[in-house]
């Protein structure tokens, strides 16, 4: 692929060997993938890596979630490399391999500016929630409400739920989510109307995506797992302008660092149907 002007930075394509030394970038910035975490990214989506030397230094990635539609996740540089402009270099790379179309990421403060250069505009704001010690109260659901399994057969109605909320068509990272994860619906007078996802990430557990009608129906979801799972490490990443946030802070999930959603070369398609987006499926996934 790309050379640096200086001959001694090369990029090329990431590919599964690649994962161990992504993985350690990502644990140097505290950040919790697991090694399996990034197994699943690859899988639903490529990379690139810039080496030095042989040493890889940094990293991006993008995950197909619809038609010319990618999220992009995964940029790291390491911090012995930062400010010499590898970030935009391996950035500009990574969006050269993925052609245009709409781009969304969940962006760090400090990156911000540099999706900025690249005509990336902030569009919502992501908050953070975790915490392993919290009281959660029996939910109240409207008549006619109920929580339940998801049965086999409808995966596809679940694919759809989540797409429709997010405007995000992401059929494989899906598919493989709904394989490994647990999942409860939200059932409407035998309608499945939404759906919470609990999954191992990092060194705990995630709630999300969850879809819901209202925030009372996001609030039962939610509570199903954090009420069945007290005392897990447990995070959420929740779209700030939900609500949910003095919410969780009651119930003793901790408000953490939050990140900027970010979108190049158009808008995302509103949601469709009553279904809204209650929590993201990762931010490195987009
Ligand atoms: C963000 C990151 C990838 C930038 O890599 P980099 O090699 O330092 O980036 P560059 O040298 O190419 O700088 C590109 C632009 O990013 C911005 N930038 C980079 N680091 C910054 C910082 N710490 N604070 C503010 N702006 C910063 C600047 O606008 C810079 O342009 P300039 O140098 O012309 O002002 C790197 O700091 C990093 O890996 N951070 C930790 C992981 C992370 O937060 N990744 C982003 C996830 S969304």
């Amino acid at each position: 692929m790309a050379t640096a002007p200086d001959n001694r930075l090369s990029l090329r394509g990431m590919t599964a060997a690649d994962l161990p030394a992504a993985h350690q970038l990502s644990k140097a910035e505290r950040w919790p993938h697991r090694l399996d975490d990034l197994q699943a990214m690859l899988a639903a989506g490529a990379g690139i890596v810039a080496e030095i030397g042989g040493e890889i230094i940094a990293t991006t990635m993008w995950f197909p979630a619809g038609e010319r539609v990618f999220t992009m996740g995964l940029v790291i540089v390491s911090s012995a490399y930062r400010r010499g402009g590898i970030g935009k270099l391996v950035f500009d790379a990574a969006l050269e391999c993925v052609g245009g179309g709409t781009l969304v990421l969940n962006a760090t403060l400090p990156a911000v500016s540099l999706y900025r250069s690249f005509g990336f505009r902030s569009m919502s704001e992501i908050v953070q929630h975790q915490g392993a010690a919290f009281q959660v109260p029996v939910a109240a659901l409207e008549p006619g409400e109920r929580l339940r399994p998801i049965g086999q057969r409808e995966h596809s109605r679940v694919l759809a739920l989540v797409e429709n909320a997010t405007g995000l068509k992401r059929d494989a990272t899906m598919t493989a989510l709904i394989e490994s994860a647990s999942m409860v619906g939200l059932d409407r007078d035998g309608d499945l109307v939404g759906v919470a996802f609990f999954r191992r990430f990092g060194l705990g557990y995630v709630v999300g995506p969850v879809i819901a009608p209202t925030i009372v129906e996001a609030k039962a979801l939610i509570s199903h797992w954090l009420g069945s799972r007290a005392g897990e490490f447990t995070r959420l990443d929740i779209p700030a302008e939900c609500g949910l946030s003095p919410w969780l802070e009651e119930l003793g999930m901790e408000k953490n660092e939050s990140v900027v959603t970010m979108v190049r070369g158009g808008t995302l398609p509103a949601p469709v149907g009553e279904g809204r987006s209650f929590a993201i499926l990762s931010q490195a996934f987009g």
